[in-house]
């Protein structure tokens, strides 16, 4: 079967998703950066800066959080591309407070933009991968959702939700050719990581062994090898790329 080499990035403009889109990028995919529509401006400076044409990247405005609006925009953008090889599923947020102090929108925001985002994309592009016998899905977790994270319960919930999901949805994806794997990131320099106190994070720094925080461009090479042809036969795997934060 013909490779089509269309991927989707959802956050494909942020911290991690950047790197990602580069990379797929420079392994000859065609990308589509699903942002959120809140970020028009940021996205579109983004997309001027890396100096992106629509040969390489195309800018799609979509809420992670609303099923009706990702089924619409992933049914128009199968339409035209016909198919989407490979799916990130990337976007991720943060609200970070101790448990006893977390309100209830911090709790909600993070599940619906971290986990109801993986049915809400995933849901619609799926049935299209298994018939055509094809596909690649990454859903980026963290090592905070194996571990565990003072501060993050809303987070780190939500990242071992992202385990469940894949591991259930390569059971469903295995006999198709279509696998389905996440990457469990450390601490990486981006701007999520960069918010937090700068007291906390060198407290954090100094106990990962390799002793520096992943560069975004270490996670998107582990995107990359899942998404190649080579990785057939990995599914409802975690790939920990954590600096040896956290050891199974
Ligand atoms: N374990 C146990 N106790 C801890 C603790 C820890 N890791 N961290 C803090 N505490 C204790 C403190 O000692 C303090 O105790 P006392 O009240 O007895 O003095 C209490 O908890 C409050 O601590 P803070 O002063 O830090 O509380 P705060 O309200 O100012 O801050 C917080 C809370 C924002 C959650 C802060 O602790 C924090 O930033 N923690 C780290 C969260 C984190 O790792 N976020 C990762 C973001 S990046 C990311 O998530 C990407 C990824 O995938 C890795």
């Amino acid at each position: 079967m013909a490779a089509n080499n269309v991927a989707l990035v959802t956050g494909g403009n942020g911290g991690i998703g950047s790197a990602i889109t580069r990379r797929l990028v420079s392994d000859g995919f065609r990308v589509i950066v699903a942002y959120s529509p809140a970020e028009e401006s940021a996205a579109q400076k983004w997309y001027r800066a890396e100096e992106y044409s629509e040969k390489d990247v195309i800018l799609l405005p979509m809420d992670v959080t609303d099923t009706n609006g990702c089924e619409r925009s992933i049914n128009k953008i199968l339409a035209t591309e016909k198919y989407i090889d490979v799916l990130v599923n990337n976007a991720g947020i943060t609200r970070d407070a101790a448990f006893k102090k977390m309100s209830a929108s911090q709790w909600v925001d993070v599940i619906n933009v971290n986990i109801n985002s993986l049915f809400n994309v995933t849901r619609p592009l799926f049935p299209a991968m298994c018939e055509r016998g094809y596909g690649r899905i990454i859903n980026i977790s963290s090592v905070n959702g194996l571990k565990g994270q003072f501060g993050q319960v809303n987070y780190s919930t939500s990242k071992a939700g992202v385990i469940g999901f894949t591991k259930a949805l390569a059971a469903e994806g295995a006999k198709v050719g279509v696998t389905v794997n996440a990457i469990a990131p450390g601490y990486t320099g981006t701007p999520m990581v960069e918010a937090m106190k700068p007291d906390v994070l060198a407290a954090i720094t100094e106990e990962i062994p390799v002793r520096r925080l992943a560069t975004p461009d270490e996670i998107a090479a582990a995107v990359s090898f899942l998404a190649s042809r080579e990785a057939a036969y990995i599914t409802g795997e975690t790939l920990s790329v954590n600096g040896g934060l956290y050891m199974r």
